[in-house]
């Protein structure tokens, strides 16, 4: 389908911690400190969301009850409830709170062999649900070698997204595995081509909706390269490994919209 023209406004950005398997409940005074910070800003120009592991959310949905801080998931089955030892619903994540489900995650992908197709069927779960739902796609660094990146992101956002899905309740992280927890990043030129390739592959597919979709990079991103990483072109945010686990380093790198 051709891409028609765009009037759609530049999405609001999000800013979101993925603390993986880290934290216990005593984690809640990161976002007790995290909230404080930020309840003294007049206006906070991005939405702010910390996704712990399973066990604490609930009790940090409650502790970030009236602040700007939203609560997620890192992972939901494809179905409601049933018999799944040890799996999660996304509506079990809503009941407790959370607003977003993080899906497909590299980490996931490679360590429970997750296909694109589980990751959309997951996705959907998570709004049948209510959730917004952050689609992880990235390549490895092989891929990467092999000049495989836009093919490879090409085929992720084609199988991982649904044809139903809108900019409200899917979020898109573009996470290069290379990059994740390893101190390295890719050129803000090497993110802008990516991030512009995803937005114009998401315009073919939704149509001027596709203009609306946030798109976070995700991957060794710290207070130190925030802005220079947020500012390249179609980037709407950033999905945060292990400087989203102190408010300190976390809200230093939200301060790139400040
Ligand atoms: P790091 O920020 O630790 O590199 O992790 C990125 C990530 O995987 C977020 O989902």
């Amino acid at each position: 389908m051709a891409a028609r023209k765009t009037t759609v406004r530049a999405p609001k950005p999000l800013v979101a911690g993925n603390w993986k398997m880290n934290g216990l409940r005593g984690a809640k005074k990161e976002i007790n400190a995290l909230a404080k910070k930020l309840s003294k800003l007049d206006r906070l120009p991005c939405d702010v969301l910390i996704c712990p592991p399973t066990p604490t959310i609930a009790l940090l949905v409650e502790t970030a009850k009236g602040s700007k801080v939203r609560i997620g998931g890192q992972d939901c089955h494809t179905q409601v409830s049933g018999a799944h030892t040890g799996d999660v619903s996304a509506e079990m994540l809503k009941d407790v709170g959370a607003k977003y489900v993080i899906v497909g995650h590299s980490e996931r992908r490679a360590d429970h062999g997750e296909t694109n197709a589980l990751v959309a069927q997951k996705a959907a779960a998570g709004h049948r649900a209510g959730l917004i739902s952050i689609v992880c796609v990235g390549e490895t660094e092989a891929e990467r070698d092999a000049g495989k990146t836009l093919s490879v992101i090409t085929a992720q956002l084609k199988g991982s997204l649904g044809d139903d899905f809108d900019p409200k309740n899917t979020v898109i992280a573009y996470e290069p595995v290379w990059a994740i927890g390893t101190g390295r990043t890719p050129t803000t030129a090497e993110v802008g081509q990516v991030h512009t390739h995803i937005r114009k592959r998401l315009v073919a597919r939704f149509g001027e909706q596709g203009n609306g979709y946030r798109v976070l990079y995700g991957g060794s991103v710290k207070p130190t390269n925030a802005e220079e990483l947020m500012a390249a072109p179609n980037v709407n945010g950033a999905l945060v490994g292990g400087a989203s686990l102190t408010a300190a380093d976390f809200y230093g790198i939200i301060s790139a919209y400040l």
